[in-house]
């Protein structure tokens, strides 16, 4: 069930029989010569949209801009501050939480996003905890899932890809994007094959360091076909943790 495409009639009865939400959290930022600048969002949604199928769960609109200032030596990155995306985490929990909602979901698909949304989570249950929010929520949940390491995603990954999967514009995630956008899919030579690993500071000092934007990958190996396996495989790991988180407490 789709948040956009429901009533607020609808939404009062969903919550007759459930109180979780998924909520797909991603980023717009670059992913090497032939990822799309959206591939961060476009997972955690179409993996969201494949558990729905197969979960009574309602589906947030996906936040889809996030945490990406090290992305922005590369035109089309956008990012919010760490602040303003625990701003953002916190009026969106607290609006579900109003209506009654009490287990939030959050199926990420960008590793910059997971210290701040943290954060954003312990400044949620401190309103709690300290008595600043408006009444005492003792059921409110809120669990952050990177979609890429689920059991089954993550044992197909490494079987797919090996070494070149990498950490930033990898061939698991640029096939998942490809799965969903099979019109989108560009080609390009990867120079080196497989690109250089190290750490990461700021914008300026990433694009010297990682100069097609790519680090430890080679997301030439990606496929449409590869994609379909990695959906597959990713709805089943959030059907599964999302059913477990529901039913945890
Ligand atoms: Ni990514």
């Amino acid at each position: 069930m789709l948040l956009q495409l429901s009533t607020w009639r609808e939404v009062e009865d969903y919550l007759r029989r459930s109180t979780g939400v998924l909520v797909p959290i991603g980023s717009t930022e670059q992913h090497g010569p032939t990822g799309l600048i959206g591939t961060d969002a476009i997972c955690p949604e179409t993996i969201a949209r494949g558990a729905a199928e197969e979960l009574d769960v309602l589906v947030a609109p996906t936040l889809s801009v996030g945490m990406a200032q090290h992305h922005l030596g590369f035109p089309g990155s956008i990012t919010l501050r760490p602040s303003t995306l625990l701003a953002v985490i916190r009026d969106v929990v607290n609006s579900f939480a109003r209506h009654g909602f009490d287990h939030l979901y959050f199926l990420n698909g960008h590793g910059g996003n997971i210290a701040t949304v943290t954060a954003a989570f312990s400044e949620i249950y401190a309103e709690s905890s300290l008595g600043i929010a408006a009444r005492d929520r003792p059921r409110l949940r809120c669990k952050l899932v990177n979609w890429w390491v689920g059991p089954r995603v993550k044992a197909l990954s490494q079987e797919l890809f090996g070494e070149a999967e990498g950490s930033h514009a990898t061939p698991a995630e640029v096939s998942l994007s490809y799965f969903a956008y099979p019109d989108a899919v560009k080609k390009a030579e990867m120079n080196p094959k497989i690109a250089p690993k190290g750490e990461i500071l700021d914008a300026s000092d990433y694009r010297r360091r990682f100069p097609d934007g790519r680090i430890g990958s080679d997301p030439s190996l990606a496929t449409v076909e590869a994609g379909a396996k990695l959906y597959k495989a990713s709805v089943a790991d959030v059907v599964e943790d999302y059913r477990r988180f529901l039913e945890a407490s």
